[in-house]
């Protein structure tokens, strides 16, 4: 099965590892547009044009399915009704939708997320459509380049967080981890909050197997990467994170 995943950075990383421990042996694609980092404070038109770009080139590998490896673009397909199954071949899987799948309707919740996609307001949307009533939202806009420059943890990454989580620690049954770059810093975050951590990338590998005929398969795995920005940055960092994963990775620089 061909599968693409894009991110405006590593962020996606976290799902493209959960999606390869399920099903092995794939042909993965995975777009990182790291020249247009970070997507959580770009204006919503651009991001909507660049979307388009993303999607074609998607289009034009002839993926089977397209993931979803960032909530931000998902916030805007959802929300401004962007029909991606009348214009595209593929199937694509929505993060936000799945990952409200795995919160209970009585559930208190922390979501924490980048600030267009709080702005946007597509999780709160479905949330609210299942009938939960304790919500609360908080942006984290220093997440995203913190991680995207390699502090995952150590001194900096531990007062950004403090900063961010300070009065969270007991008070919500979960917290949502609604951008894909934030559970790279999941170990951490764990000091400062005692909620059970929601990670969206396991809704997308239960929607995977509830909905799709994916078998895992053995052999060497490969995954072509694509970057728009630093390559050197980005082959650095994915190496960083997807140590513990045994496969092939081929880097190309491309201009969406
Ligand atoms: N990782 C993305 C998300 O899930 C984008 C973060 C960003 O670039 O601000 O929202």
């Amino acid at each position: 099965m061909k599968i693409g995943l894009f991110d405006s950075g590593i962020g996606g990383l976290t799902v493209l590892k959960k999606v390869i421990r399920q099903y092995g042996n794939q042909e993965y694609f995975y777009l990182a547009d790291n020249l247009n980092v970070p997507y959580g404070s770009k204006p919503i038109s651009f991001l909507k044009e660049n979307l388009v770009k993303i999607l074609n080139f998607f289009s034009s590998l002839k993926v089977d399915i397209v993931i979803s490896a960032c909530n931000t673009t998902d916030s805007i397909i959802k929300i401004t009704n962007f029909d991606v199954k009348s214009n595209y071949n593929f199937i694509y899987i929505s993060i936000i939708e799945n990952a409200v799948k795995k919160i209970e309707k009585t559930d208190s919740i922390l979501l924490l997320a980048t600030e267009n996609t709080i702005n946007l307001g597509a999780y709160k949307k479905f949330l609210l459509e299942k009938g939960l009533s304790d919500i609360e939202e908080k942006a984290c806009p220093l997440f995203v380049p913190l991680i995207e420059e390699g502090y995952w943890n150590g001194q900096m990454a531990d007062s950004v967080m403090r900063f961010y989580l300070q009065d969270s620690k007991t008070k919500y049954d979960k917290i949502i981890l609604g951008c894909t770059h934030y559970p790279i810093l999941e170990k951490q975050l764990k000091k400062y909050t005692n909620n059970n951590i929601v990670d969206p990338a396991d809704g997308i590998t239960d929607f995977l197997k509830e909905n799709t005929q994916i078998t895992k398969e053995t052999g060497k795995i490969k995954v072509n990467y694509y970057i728009t920005g630093n390559v050197k940055k980005f082959q650095d960092l994915s190496k960083k994170f997807m140590k513990d994963v045994k496969y092939d990775a081929f880097f190309e620089k491309i201009n969406l």
